[in-house]
Parts: C-alpha cells; sequence; structure tokens
C-alpha cells in the first residue's frame, strides 16, 4: 500500500471536518450578524473587535474584512499564549485588511508578579490566578477599551450557562462604562462556526484540530475528552462556576 495512502488514513480529522454543520436557518443567522456587524460600524464609532484568534474570533474577523467595515481588530497577547496563537497572530497581521492592534502587559508588572508569586501562581489559589488574569489581561484589556464606544466578541450562548442569555447587543456596560457590547455569533452554534471557516476557507488555530475547542493562555488551557464540556480545558481545576478570566464578568 502507498504510503501516502496509510498516512492520510491515519491523520486526525480536522476541525473543519468533525464539526462543520450548518442549522437549518444559518443564512438567516449570517445575515443577521452581517446586519448587527454592518449598523454597529455606522453608528457605534469608534468601536473595536476583541480577537482571542479562537474559532469564533477568526469568523468574526473574516465577515470585518468580507464586509469591508472600519473596524479594528485587538488581541490582548498576554506573553502565555501557546506558539500555534502567536503564529495565527503573525499570519492574521499580514493577510487582515482590518488593523490587528497587539495590547501586551506592562513588562515590569509581570515581572515583578513573577518574582512575588513565581510563574505557576495561577494553580496555587484563584485569588492568584485572578492577579494573574488582571496584570495579563484586565489592565491591556482597559488600555484597548480606553475611548472606545463599542466592542465587539465572539461569545456565543451555547458556550457554558453562565453565557447562556448573552444577547447579541449587550448594553448592560452604557450606564457604567458607557460602552456598548456586540455578541454577533451569540446564537450561532459550534457547528455554525465551522461551516463557516470551512465554506470560507478561514485560517484558524490549528489546535482546535487537537480538541481544543476554547483556547487561552497556554498554561491554563488543556484539550477536552468527548463527552467534557466545552469549556472544561479552561482553568480545569476551578469551579466550573469560576471559569471566567474576568474580561465578561458582570460587577
Ligand atoms: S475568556 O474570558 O474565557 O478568556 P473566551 O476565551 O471564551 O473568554 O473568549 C470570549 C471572547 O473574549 C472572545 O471571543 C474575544 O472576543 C474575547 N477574548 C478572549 N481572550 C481574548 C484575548 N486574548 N484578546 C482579545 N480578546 C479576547
Ligand atoms: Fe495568567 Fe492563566 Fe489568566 Fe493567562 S489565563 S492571564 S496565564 S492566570
Amino acid at each position: 500500500m502507498n504510503s501516502s495512502l496509510i498516512s492520510s488514513r491515519h491523520a486526525p480529522a480536522k476541525a473543519t471536518e468533525l464539526h462543520a454543520q450548518a442549522s437549518p436557518d444559518f443564512a438567516a443567522k449570517l445575515a443577521e450578524t452581517e446586519t448587527l456587524l454592518r449598523r454597529a460600524a455606522a453608528e457605534f464609532q469608534p468601536l473595536t473587535q476583541a480577537s482571542s484568534l479562537g474559532a469564533e474570533d477568526v469568523v468574526i474577523t473574516h465577515l470585518i474584512n468580507r464586509l469591508q467595515l472600519d473596524i479594528p481588530v485587538f488581541v490582548l497577547e498576554t506573553g502565555a499564549l501557546h506558539t500555534e496563537t502567536l503564529a495565527l497572530l503573525e499570519r492574521t497581521q499580514a493577510h487582515s485588511r482590518a488593523p490587528i492592534v497587539v495590547y501586551r502587559p506592562v513588562p515590569e508588572s509581570v515581572i515583578w508578579f513573577i518574582r512575588n508569586e513565581g510563574q505557576d501562581a495561577m494553580y496555587k489559589s484563584m485569588q492568584l490566578r485572578k492577579a494573574c488574569c488582571n496584570v495579563r489581561k484586565m489592565e491591556p484589556l482597559a488600555r484597548a477599551l480606553h475611548g472606545q464606544k463599542a466592542w465587539i466578541t465572539g461569545l456565543r450562548q451555547e458556550q457554558s450557562a453562565a453565557r447562556a442569555e448573552v444577547p447579541l447587543h449587550d448594553e448592560s456596560e452604557v450606564s457604567a462604562k458607557g460602552l456598548h457590547k456586540f455578541n454577533p455569533l451569540a446564537i450561532w452554534t459550534w457547528g455554525d462556526v465551522w461551516h463557516y471557516i470551512a465554506t470560507n476557507k478561514v485560517d484558524y488555530n490549528p489546535l482546535h484540530d487537537q480538541f481544543f475547542p476554547s483556547i487561552g493562555c497556554a498554561p491554563c488551557t488543556r484539550a477536552i475528552s468527548l463527552g467534557e464540556e466545552f469549556r472544561a480545558g479552561r482553568w480545569w481545576w476551578e469551579d466550573e462556576a469560576a471559569k471566567e478570566c474576568g474580561l465578561h464578568v458582570k460587577k
């Protein structure tokens, strides 16, 4: 038997092959998403997309580019991302029409934190894990959102019980921060996301081919097994209810 046949038979299935399955009303969902993005770009300037470079976020960036919307994208590069994510970041910067702006933590804060708490502090207590998220994500997020009227995220209702009510247009941060939040894929299924990626040949993080549905920092993300929850690989040593880094936690 020829060797290419053997290797192709044993190659693990791609995420596109495993997950792409459009909902019956996918065309209507896509149309609604496009309308929302166009309206946000027209009425809520300045606004920006928050991208972790995960599957949902590469779909949104692709839509922003395809619709030629005036929406820059920002990535919080925490200093603890996987090499696969960093490589995708470079490719996205090289090919995106929309500007990709990278925010990094203050170097002195990271060094101070590691000197005092150690590089593995996140495993020692939830308090230290959140302190690490504060230094590496929350402070850079505040800089990324400063002066913005709205931001766009890849949150979906299906992702977890805590996100089951995520709306397309979230106005809960308007009174406190003057910030609108758009979640254009709120009602998309995982199958819808991968259907879009497959049909539009969107570049994606290869970790998705290795059973990482939800990808964050390397020390805090693992692959999931069959039957596990979507976000089971995030902060897996903590309680289910605590599995948010603060980016989307309502005060
Ligand atoms: S998290 O709060 O647990 O980290 P998750 O990884 O599910 O969130 O991502 C949800 C949304 O938060 C993403 O679709 C994206 O909009 C935003 N987000 C998460 N991580 C980042 C990041 N590193 N940079 C920019 N946006 C991010
Ligand atoms: Fe630190 Fe982990 Fe939070 Fe990343 S996800 S900022 S490594 S605690």
